[in-house]
């Protein structure tokens, strides 16, 4: 498609010492489209040529031309703004969005490029808590906008499922297995038997020196430690795959730490080498303490491995199983430390630059909840699948009220309850916390999943009221030119421009905002356009638009996880 940055940066390129790429990065979107398409802002250029901006501004619209794509080109401040022609945007746009439908916006730009998204990553034998289920979301949709940029991409769950609490829960299981009903509320009795021997363990220490044992037999292959271990993971995944399938949630490996276990001395042997490895009352340790990040335990004083040294063997592991350009760890902000901490041990492990630099932790903020009747257990603990049912039932609710006679109901209530939950999970700066409030998530006006699937089933419904959808070679490009139809075709033109952000921030955000405004203008472009019109061809030039906002709407929205309903 047609590229007007580029066409722009090559006309200032070839007037000043500027190359094209590092002009492209200047040039912005000026706040008001009365002002211009681009602006590049001529202060960049007034240090090397000891001139002021205005200056700067004035010499180069003279020299720069004008041609069939850029039609006028004004001065503000120490601005030069750039006016595009409308009509060949608006046809390349609709054309490109016509030829590759659901395709449009991917590209292969992460051609040859391996990234790892590891998300999720909930603790077995604990509950799945509404922190793992933004993870599980941010990541989701992470891995998916990589995909369609043609990344190679490998979705990764490193399942919690190692650690000393094992051996709390392998001594609670033992105790008093048959007083819970395990098997038909795995998640819930586990977690009790949890807590009941974390009690006990504080009155008794011998208790605790049992707990501990057991962890390590556990590492030395136990034949009972291992089998209750291998249960409460079996009965743990098979509660989270509940939260995956309504989710629509999939992974390509489901290595947890446990895998890692006895992959570990590799990790200690480097370390050793490296002579960074110190002894502390025991335990093994690399002290950070200069630059900041404290002290990393490796191993601990009765050999036991640790979490931190089981995410230093699957970065070594990573790296030979997939030679990757970015490992992205999909975690609470609560962990920022822990990462600090094993990117900056992780330098000496011998592993390439190239993957080394990959490494990034995508921390996430807090949900917090607005009191009242959520699900809450205990006061704390809100489980997610009653979230997720608790989503679905509400937007059952509403369409009942508003819609009475509609089509498979409980089909369309899924995909708006858990477009609303998701959509909140995606729509802030995901380092921000995040309020969850059921009156803002469901509401249909609000900037929500739901107000996004509402605006997609009008442009639905308006392509159901037309016979024929008119073909593109008959569309009259200059009937579109009002103000609220060209905001839309420029929304749609940097649909690629967002995607290509999100993973360059990796904040997926910027393409739920990016959907509320494309659907706020479209709604704006509906209420003051009619699209039904006598006038056939100012009605085709309508529907027209209005199909490739449908196509975009749908597959943006299905990058973040949500589906569209077809009414609503
Ligand atoms: N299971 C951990 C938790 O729930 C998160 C794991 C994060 N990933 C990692 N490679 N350390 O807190």
């Amino acid at each position: 498609m047609i590229d007007f940055k580029e066409i722009i940066a090559e006309k200032i390129a070839n007037q000043t010492e500027l190359n094209k790429e590092e002009i492209k990065q200047y040039i912005e979107l000026p706040p008001n489209t009365d002002l211009g398409d681009y602006a590049f802002p001529c202060f960049k250029l007034a240090k090397a040529l000891k001139k002021s901006p205005q200056m700067i501004a004035e010499e180069l619209k003279e020299k720069l031309t004008l041609d069939e794509n850029i039609t006028k080109i004004e001065i503000v401040g120490g601005y030069l703004n750039f006016f595009i022609n409308k009509v060949i945007l608006s046809k390349e746009v609709l054309e490109e969005i016509e030829n590759k439908e659901e395709n449009y916006g991917s590209n292969n730009s992460g051609e040859n490029k391996t990234v790892l998204v590891e998300y999720s990553s909930p603790n077995i034998a604990k509950p799945f808590h509404i922190g793992h289920l933004r993870n599980t979301v941010i990541g989701a949709s992470l891995y998916k906008i990589y995909k369609f940029l043609g990344y190679n991409t490998v979705g990764i769950n490193h399942l919690g499922d190692y650690g000393t609490q094992f051996g709390k829960m392998i001594e609670g299981y033992k105790r008093w297995e048959k007083e819970y009903d395990i098997e038909n509320n795995p998640i819930d009795e586990l977690t009790n038997i949890y807590v009941r021997i974390n009690n006990l363990c504080k009155e008794d220490e011998s208790v605790l020196e049992l707990c501990r044992d057991n962890f390590r037999k556990l590492e030395e292959g136990d034949e009972y430690c291992l089998e209750v271990w291998n249960k409460l993971k079996d009965l743990s995944l098979k509660e989270f795959q509940k939260t995956y399938d309504l989710l629509g949630v999939k992974f390509d490996s489901l290595k947890g730490e446990a895998f890692y276990s006895d992959k570990i001395d590799e990790v200690v042997d480097k370390l050793e080498e490296k002579g960074i490895l110190q002894d502390s009352e025991g335990a093994k340790i690399v002290d950070l303490e200069d630059k900041g990040l404290g002290v990393c335990i490796i191993k601990k004083s009765n050999g036991s491995t640790i979490y931190a040294t089981r995410d230093l063997a699957a970065i070594l592991y990573r790296v030979r199983t997939y030679n990757f350009d970015k490992c992205l760890y999909v975690v609470a902000y609560e962990q920022n430390l822990h990462f600090k901490q094993i990117f900056e041990v992780a330098k000496y492990l011998d592993i390439p630059e190239k993957c080394l630099n990959g490494l990034e932790h995508v921390s996430y903020g807090m949900v917090r909840l607005v009191t009242g009747k959520m699900s809450t257990r205990e006061g704390t603990v809100i489980k997610v699948n009653e979230l997720l049912e608790e989503a679905i039932e509400r937007a059952k609710k509403i369409i009942e009220e508003k819609n009475p006679e509609m089509e498979n109901k409980d089909e369309e209530a899924k995909k708006i309850g858990l477009g609303a939950v998701i959509f909140n999970n995606v729509s802030n700066t995901i380092i921000k916390d995040q309020v969850f409030d059921w009156n803002t998530v469901l509401n249909f006006n609000g900037e929500t999943g739901p107000y996004i699937q509402y605006i997609y089933v009008r442009t639905k419904s308006v392509l159901e009221k037309v016979d024929e959808i008119p073909n593109l070679k008959d569309i009259n490009y200059e009937l579109l030119q009002d103000k609220e139809s060209q905001k839309v075709i420029f929304n749609l033109y940097n649909f690629e421009n967002i995607l290509m952000q999100v993973v360059q921030k990796n904040e997926p955000s910027l393409l739920a905002r990016y959907l509320i405004t494309l659907s706020q203008n479209y709604s704006n472009f509906y209420n003051e356009n009619k699209i039904i019109d006598e006038n056939k061809e100012v009605q085709n030039a309508r529907i027209a638009l209005t199909k490739a906002v449908n196509i975009v709407l749908k597959q943006g929205a299905s990058l973040l996880g949500i589906e569209m309903p077809n009414k609503m």
